[in-house]
């Protein structure tokens, strides 16, 4: 397969996804394909069902209905592949879920060694230019508490990335945080995105938004309810729901 036929499939396509909890129908109808190399940021009201689309995608959660692919394939149910196929998927979330009683240098080069088989000098070296590049690397020998929330969710972003992903996710990456640390952590993300990496973020740091999206989706009752480019959609949001949203926000 040349590399024009791959760049044509989407990283990350859903079709028709439907998902309840109970009565409640969290996910209508969702379809949405996530280009590789494009930065997709979902906005949407509490509870209108970001996180978990985020967690259908990895299959954190299951579906009821429609189809999860990643680049053109079916996600698998379970085993062994499903494994495979979540490691090839970084997340992110609000809470950092760092391994505590290891290092910092260990919790990145878990993955790597035990699911990817990388030789521990290999996992230890890639790990630390990994640190580096998020701004942490002199922090490897402490544990998580000795380091700040914006450093572990530094961390946490490494350590995804040692996986070698297919795609970022992140689910709401700075709201545990600080305010001061809000910017170091959206700094990384913002490199990566230059960088060229495919990323799904659930975000409510509008200006985030604005400046690195190339897609805005927004949600609202578990449906997609718009989408458009960055200005578009905040210079001019098409649906009353979208403009309620955006005024809500714009008060804090
Ligand atoms: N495991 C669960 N069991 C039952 N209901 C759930 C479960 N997880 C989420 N929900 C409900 O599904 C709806 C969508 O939740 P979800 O967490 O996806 O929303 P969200 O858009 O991420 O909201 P927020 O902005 O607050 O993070 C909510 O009404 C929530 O209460
Ligand atoms: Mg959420």
């Amino acid at each position: 397969m040349t590399m024009d036929t791959r760049d044509d499939v989407p990283v990350i396509e859903l079709r028709h996804v439907e998902k309840h909890f109970g009565d409640l129908h969290v996910l209508r109808d969702i379809n949405l394909k996530v280009s590789r190399g494009e930065v997709l940021v979902v906005i949407g009201p509490s509870g209108s069902g970001k996180s978990t689309m985020c967690r259908t995608i990895n299959r954190l959660e299951t579906i009821d209905s429609g189809e999860i692919l990643i680049e053109g394939k079916p996600l698998p149910a379970e085993g062994r592949e499903l494994a495979a196929m979540r490691a090839e998927l970084g997340m992110v979330f609000q809470s950092f879920n760092l391994f505590a009683h290891k290092t910092i240098l260990e919790n990145v080069t878990l993955g790597p060694i035990d699911v990817l088989g990388m030789k521990r000098e290999d996992a230890e070296k890639r790990a630390m230019e990994l640190l580096a590049r998020v701004g942490v690397a002199e922090q490897a020998a402490k544990v998580p508490a000795q380091l700040s929330g914006g450093q572990q969710q530094r961390v946490a972003i490494a350590r995804s990335l040692a996986m070698n992903p297919k795609a970022m996710m992140f689910d709401e990456p700075t709201s545990a945080l600080d305010p001061e640390m809000i910017n170091e952590v959206l700094d990384v993300m913002v490199e990566l995105a230059r960088g060229g990496m495919t990323m799904v973020v659930v975000t409510h740091e509008m200006n985030f938004a604005r400046r690195v999206a190339d897609r805005v989706v927004f949600m609202a009752d578990g449906q997609i309810v718009e989408e458009g480019a960055p200005d578009e959609f905040f210079d001019h949001p098409a649906t009353q729901r979208a403009r309620d949203f955006l005024d809500s926000i714009k008060g804090h």
